[in-house]
């Protein structure tokens, strides 16, 4: 991680280097117009596209997007299977506009769970967009906050093993280089659609002094004039990372 939020303040800026997205609400969207629940993931495919163009065109240099929880197993297998298929296709056919668009792919989460198929692609399309900077696209695929601490500590003990016997040495940059987006700033601003105000064990370790922005516009309703939107309210807050709004101006105006 560049910085740590809770070791240096970080830098910020009107338009944030990092959003971070929930991308809920698919379901509902598809159940009021009587369509079946994975109507409104396919739709959702589209709000991702504009997502990504809308975040490229702003200069928002990581945009990182919720796709499957770890959780989201336990849903019934036909939903499931959809989901999945709609990940490959989605890999098959948006790489080449992500290449076009200057995007970098990255996918964080426990991939061993997914067919070997779908494995492939998701390796390949990292490896033809590896080059790119513009903006990094992260999909968190079979992700979940727990499983990205415990897989840090267990690779940092592994790769580390004397951490064990001087634990004093674990700082918060050592733990956070094992973590899945060590490569990645903090995310600025957490966006969740669909209406509901959890976190759902997504980035819980770097989401520490994200703003949270919640709204209940489903996510196949989700445009640009809705991010735009969350990025007006954005730019009104004021980040204090611990400090008094005074000493807030106070520096400003020195
Ligand atoms: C989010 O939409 C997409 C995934 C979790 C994959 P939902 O499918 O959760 O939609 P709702 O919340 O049931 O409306
Ligand atoms: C969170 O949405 C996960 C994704 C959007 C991928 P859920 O719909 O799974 O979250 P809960 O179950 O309502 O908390
Ligand atoms: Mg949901």
């Amino acid at each position: 991680m560049a910085t740590s939020s809770t070791r240096t303040v970080p830098q910020t800026s009107a338009i944030p280097q990092h959003v971070a997205i929930i991308m809920d609400g698919n379901g509902r969207w598809a159940s009021k117009r009587l369509l079946p629940r994975t109507a409104g993931h396919a739709k959702g495919v589209q709000s991702v596209r504009r997502a990504v163009e809308t975040c490229g065109k702003l200069g928002v240099r990581y945009l990182t997007l919720f796709a499957f929880s770890s959780e989201n197993w336990r849903r019934p297998a036909e939903e499931v299977t959809l989901l999945m298929r709609l990940f490959v296709q989605a890999l098959e056919r948006e790489v080449a506009r992500l290449q076009e668009q200057g995007v970098c792919l990255h996918v964080v989460g426990d991939l061993s769970a997914f067919e070997p198929r779908l494995q492939e692609l998701i390796l390949q399309a990292q490896a033809q967009t590896a080059h790119n900077d513009k903006l990094h696209l992260t999909i968190a695929a079979n992700y979940g906050g727990r499983w990205d601490i415990l897989q840090a500590t267990r690779r940092m003990l592994s790769a580390q093993p004397d951490l064990a016997t001087d634990p004093e040495k674990i700082q918060e940059e050592v733990f956070e280089s094992y973590l899945s987006m060590a490569w990645a700033p903090e995310p600025d601003l957490f966006i969740r659609t669909g209406g509901e105000q959890r976190i759902s064990n997504f980035l819980i370790w770097q989401l520490a002094y994200a703003e949270l922005y919640f709204t209940d516009c489903y996510w196949p309703d989700f445009g640009e004039d809705e991010l735009l939107h969350a990025f007006e309210w954005y730019r009104n807050r004021e980040r204090r990372f611990g400090r008094t709004s005074a000493q807030l101006h106070a520096k400003s105006a020195s």
